[in-house]
């Protein structure tokens, strides 16, 4: 399969997994890359000299192209950025911040830059800070997410007219069919995160993939809208949370009962009760934990097979 996102990144198929805090360290972006997809690290929960060391073991692991993600609220940006060029890095995706502060940086030094974007406002604000590509993050999806609550269905044509460069669509996307409605939609390529963290190479607690097999449709929920939005699973932690808000909180109170540490508890120390676990609407379709390889060449497999089927509408 050859499109825009094959040849960007040189990849066989156009899926990439998307960069997930506690869940997507080197085993899975290995994964996923000798698979024939894109896999990201998670710079998102590691101290700069952890990042480091995931990068090496990647290097390690696969001889394909893989890349990192990096939310840019991150306290320790700078280092982390440098250590990524360090590294010999040749692909990055940011999110959660402006396109601008750092692209500049990254493209002078030969790497492939992504932006992660909401809306149709910020996927032109990308486009012309220079990134190479965009992904448009719907509503459905797991992880932090826009305000604006557009889902991934409306999101990609709206995108797709506005912006020349290639365009990735996330959210809600975990099978072969899905992508097939993505890329009929207009996407180039496609980002899953949730059906990836429930993999044998994810690094979630077990707890945490275990409850998302039980997941069903309306047991997520987008929620801390006033710090930053989040779609949990409505666990007590998340019950809390909406007890807080029928009392008209403060941010300072939102922030006061969310706390720290609560994602690591949570995804990466199994703690269903008082942790934040974040998943995707799509969880409802996931029924089974698999090695990261059967799950791309699964959706590989369904892709065609559905693209065939078409024909005869
Ligand atoms: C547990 C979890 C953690 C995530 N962490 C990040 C992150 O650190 N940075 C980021 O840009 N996106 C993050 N995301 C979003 C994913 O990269 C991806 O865009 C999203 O999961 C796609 O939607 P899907 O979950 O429906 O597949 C996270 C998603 C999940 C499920």
């Amino acid at each position: 399969m050859q499109n825009k996102i094959t040849k960007l990144f040189n990849i066989q198929y156009p899926i990439i997994q998307g960069g997930m805090i506690w869940v997507s360290g080197w085993k899975l972006a290995s994964a996923v890359s000798n698979a024939g997809g894109l896999g990201l690290i998670g710079a998102g929960s590691m101290y700069p000299e952890v990042l480091r060391e995931h990068i090496q073991k990647c290097k390690k692991a696969t001889d394909k192209p893989f890349g990192v993600n990096v939310p840019m609220l991150y306290p320790d940006i700078e280092k982390i950025m440098d250590i990524i060029v360090e590294e010999g890095v040749k692909i990055v995706f940011t999110s959660a911040g402006n396109p601008k502060t750092w692209t500049n940086f990254l493209k002078e030094k030969g790497i492939t830059v992504v932006h992660v974007v909401s809306s149709v406002k910020f996927a032109l604000k990308a486009e012309a800070a220079g990134v190479d590509a965009v992904v448009c993050e719907g509503f459905e999806a797991g992880g932090h997410n826009g305000r604006e609550e557009t889902t991934t269905f409306t999101l990609i044509p709206m995108v797709k007219e506005q912006v020349k460069i290639p365009v990735i669509s996330a959210g809600g996307i975990g099978t072969g069919r899905g992508m097939l409605a993505a890329m009929v939609l207009g996407a180039d390529g496609v980002q899953i995160g949730s059906r990836f963290a429930a993999t044998k190479e994810s690094s979630a607690h077990d707890n945490f993939k275990q409850t998302i097999l039980g997941v069903k449709d309306g047991d997520t929920h987008l929620t801390l809208k006033e710090l930053a939005p989040v779609r949990l699973v409505k666990n007590k932690f998340y019950n809390e949370v909406q007890e807080l808000y029928q009392q008209n909180p403060s941010i300072e109170e939102i922030k006061e009962l969310l706390g720290r540490a609560r994602a690591k508890k949570g995804m990466f120390e199994g703690d269903l009760e008082e942790g934040e676990l974040e998943i995707g609407q799509v969880a409802g379709l996931i029924h089974e934990i698999k090695p990261a390889k059967e799950v791309l060449e699964s959706i590989i497999a369904e892709f065609n097979e559905v693209k065939t089927s078409m024909n005869s509408l």
